[in-house]
């Protein structure tokens, strides 16, 4: 993969890892780093190998939010402009095949908070920092962060959160349904290689389907969320891997996926 400054991206044969690169200020979001992440979200979306992406933090920190220094004298049309970027990334990555997974280490707050949620699974250790304060510095989350929390966790928890600003540490977090797993100290990249590699066994094109149903379902009625869902499995049934994976359960064997 090309060699970036703010990110660094590293393919180890189906898995991606993206570690953000400013760990002097605990990896603060710039738009560099989402032009990084875009540029390399197209490599990853050229290479048909790669079936899942981790993304973590170099340093003490996952992300300790956007960027103060650089959001403190944007003015209205250029703070939307702002927001406007780093979330069309975010949804890029909702709509993309691959499966995230972000390993949060030490802070994840406001956009770094953001930026895990816009992944489709978070794992965590105990005694990461996790929160939306940004209405303790004039703000409210920009990164969608008042949305995917509040899908995430439900608005009880997630207004909470948004007036109060409060951290809570990753044992909370998994608590309330923020993050998946916690994994033992020390252990968060091998923990979240072990989720990729889960993934990786499994038909890819139904991977994807099942995230696909999930995250465009969401957004539906339900009967069109139901319709969308029996579509897409029916699509199923038109892959090789779904006649490989049933036939290797009639013969009592492990499946060999093709990925088609
Ligand atoms: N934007 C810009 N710089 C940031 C930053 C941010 N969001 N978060 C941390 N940094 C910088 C600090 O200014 C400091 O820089 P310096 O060494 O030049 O002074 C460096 O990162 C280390 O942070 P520091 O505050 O010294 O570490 P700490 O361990 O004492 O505290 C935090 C860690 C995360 C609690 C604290 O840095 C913090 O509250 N950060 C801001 C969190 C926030 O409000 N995020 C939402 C933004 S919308």
């Amino acid at each position: 993969m090309s060699e970036f400054t703010e990110i660094i991206c590293e393919k180890q044969g189906g898995i991606c890892i993206i570690k953000i690169n400013r760990p002097k200020v605990l990896n603060a979001l710039v738009p560099s780093v989402f032009y990084e992440l875009n540029q390399a979200l197209d490599e990853i979306e050229a290479d048909p190998e790669i079936r899942v992406v981790i993304i973590t933090g170099e340093g003490r920190a996952f992300a300790a939010g956007a960027d103060i220094t650089y959001m403190k004298d944007l003015d209205a049309k250029g703070a939307k402009a702002f927001a406007t970027h780093i979330t069309s990334v975010l949804r890029r990555m909702e709509s993309m095949e691959q499966i995230f997974i972000a390993a949060v280490n030490g802070y994840a707050l406001g956009g770094g908070c953001e930026l895990s949620m816009a992944c489709d699974l978070r794992i965590t250790e105990a005694g990461t920092k996790f929160g939306l304060p940004e209405t303790g510095l004039g703000i409210i989350p920009g990164f969608s962060g008042t949305q995917r929390l509040t899908r995430l966790v439900g608005l009880t928890i997630a207004k909470e959160m948004v007036v109060t600003g409060k951290k809570i540490d990753g044992v909370e977090a998994s608590r309330i349904g923020l993050v998946n797993k916690v994994a033992e100290d020390g252990k968060l990249m091998e923990e979240a290689i072990d989720m990729a590699n889960q993934i990786l066994k499994n038909a890819s094109l139904a991977v994807s389907y099942g995230k696909e149903a999930i995250n465009r379902g969401i957004q539906l009625d339900m009967d069109s969320a139901i319709d969308f869902e029996t579509n897409l499995f029916g699509l199923c049934f038109a892959t090789e891997d779904q006649k490989e994976g049933m036939t290797a359960f009639c013969e009592k064997r492990k499946p060999h996926f093709v990925n088609r």
